[in-house]
């Protein structure tokens, strides 16, 4: 009889771990994932990127037709109106057909579901729901969850977190989101899209934290325009419900004087933390770090002995694909390959219109280190950009002054979610600002205005 019920057990069906239960059956390992929810897929597909993407998508239809955009492309509309039920049918339709997917998925690999929460009972025996199963090896694939903030209690109706941000039955008049980054901007797009008016309360003195620095300014200018209102360097203090809906009290970050702002709804997005507890991390001694995250080393082992961890719960940004590579990653080190992801090359995208989307280092990450050459082209520069009357926005290339070597590839503009993939690979293959300017690239397209911020490296680009 085998020593163990499973070669590997993964805990949570997110991208990180129904990814790695995949790739690790798919290497002949006997594989089991517990998840709790009721469909698989994790925070990414029941209520993260896949039905945000799904409301950002309908919402942009909507207000193309709604403000004149259509009309101007001689796409006459009349009576157009909102069908918010039909708008949250085709989110459900979404998740229901990628979720069903992953079981799929699991049925066709093997891989069994656990149904329920899973303890820790040791290393290597996890109670789930009424079973309790051996492996020889755990992946934590348990993501994350929504920050709390302190003073404002989410009641899902008028105070949503992102979940029920995608599930207001009404367009909110005044939507105030607390938090200025990715979630605060995509959802609160799909709302001011549909005819919220929004207001961004941010603690710090620009939106998106962590990005390069021109992209934050230049973003939030291009956020203005659309119709956001902002309110920087400002701290919520306390939320009170009112009959029609909520008074916030906010005062600036530095300390001054108290003021009031009335909401229809309030979003709460400043930020997410690990889930960890009622995992029974105690019962195997596995600590966790201050930022209440596993560490793990390169190969995504944890301190303990066939305990593994990948996703949102460790350390590096909470993004579905870095979750998705890790899970190739650890399942191939415990099938005894090499499996390895470059931390340094992880794009990340804000699925707002414009998109905006950078890989590597900011600028001035890059400016810390050592001399750079930059080289920045105008979206206003671009046939098909211009054409299509998505003229905003820019590409920016960052690269070692000595060896040319690209380090940072940042972007605003309509379809930069897709093209940054080109970039993260031109970095992936350590490809200099000279190579990305000297290989073709197809015309029309917006693509083109990365090979000539590539050109403007060498200070030679076209069509400026
Ligand atoms: P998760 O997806 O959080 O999955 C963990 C799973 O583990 C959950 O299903 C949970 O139920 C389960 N679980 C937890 N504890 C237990 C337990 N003890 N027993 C059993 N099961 C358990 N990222 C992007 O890259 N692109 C995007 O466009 C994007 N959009 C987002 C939009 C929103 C509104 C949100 C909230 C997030 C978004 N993200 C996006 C982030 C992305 O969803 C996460 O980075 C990703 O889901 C992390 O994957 P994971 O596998 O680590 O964890
Ligand atoms: P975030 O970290 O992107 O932004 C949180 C913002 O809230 C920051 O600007 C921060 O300065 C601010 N903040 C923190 N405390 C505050 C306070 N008390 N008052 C006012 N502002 C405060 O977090 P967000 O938007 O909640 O998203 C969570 C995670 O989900 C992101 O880190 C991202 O990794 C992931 N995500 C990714 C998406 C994508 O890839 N397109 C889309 C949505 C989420």
């Amino acid at each position: 009889m085998a020593e163990y019920d499973f070669d590997v057990l993964v805990i949570g069906a997110g991208p990180g771990g129904y990814v790695a239960a995949i790739r690790a059956a798919q290497l002949g390992l006997k594989t089991a994932c517990a998840e709790s929810r009721e469909t698989l897929g994790g925070t990414c597909l029941n209520v993260g990127c896949i039905p945000s993407k799904a409301l950002l998508h309908a919402s942009e239809l909507f207000e193309e037709a709604h403000d004149g955009t259509l009309a101007k492309w001689g796409v006459k509309t009349q009576g157009v109106e909102l069908d918010l039920g039909a708008m949250h049918a085709g989110r459900q339709e979404a998740i229901k057909g990628l979720t069903g997917g992953i079981e799929f998925l699991f049925k066709k690999n093997k891989v069994e579901w656990l149904k329920g929460r899973a303890t820790f009972q040791d290393a290597h025996t996890v109670a789930v729901g009424d079973r309790t199963v051996t492996a020889k090896n755990v992946i934590i694939a348990t993501g994350s969850s929504v920050t709390p903030l302190p003073g404002v209690t989410v009641d899902q109706q008028r105070v949503v977190d992102s979940t029920g941000a995608l599930e207001l039955n009404e367009v909110p008049s005044h939507l105030v989101v607390i938090g200025g980054g990715v979630i605060g901007l995509e959802l609160g797009s799909v709302w001011k899209r549909l005819g919220a008016k929004v207001t961004v309360v941010e603690y710090l003195e620009q939106i998106f934290p962590g990005m390069d620095g021109e992209i934050r300014k230049d973003a939030q200018r291009i956020f203005k325009k659309q119709g956001f209102e902002f309110k920087l360097g400002t701290k919520v203090t306390g939320a009170q419900a009112t009959g029609s809906g909520v008074t916030l009290t906010v005062e600036p970050a530095a300390g001054g004087a108290p003021e009031t702002i009335e909401a229809s709804h309030v979003l709460v997005s400043i930020g997410r933390r690990p889930n960890t507890e009622g995992l029974g991390l105690d019962k195997i001694g596995l600590q966790l770090n201050q930022r209440h995250q596993i560490e793990t080393d390169h190969d995504f082992r944890t301190a303990v002995d066939g305990v593994w961890a990948i996703g949102d719960v460790i350390p590096g940004p909470m993004l579905a694909h870095k979750a998705e590579d890790e899970g190739i990653a650890v399942a191939e080190n415990i099938a005894g390959q090499t499996g390895i992801v470059n931390h340094d090359v992880i794009p990340s995208v804000v699925y707002t219109m414009p998109e905006i989307a950078g890989v590597g280092l900011t600028e001035e990450q890059a400016r810390e280190k050592g001399e750079v050459k930059v080289g920045k082209f105008p979206m206003a520069g671009n046939s098909r950009a211009k054409t299509n009357r998505e003229a905003d926005g820019w590409v920016k290339v960052v690269a070692d002054a000595k060896t040319d070597r690209v380090l940072g590839v940042w972007m605003i503009n309509a379809v930069a979610g897709t093209m940054i993939a080109q970039a993260a690979q031109a970095m992936e293959f350590g490809a200099t600002s000279e190579d990305i300017a000297y290989t073709c690239h197809a015309h029309p397209t917006h693509s083109e205005a990365l090979k000539e911020a590539a050109m403007a490296v060498l200070g030679k680009p076209i069509h400026v």
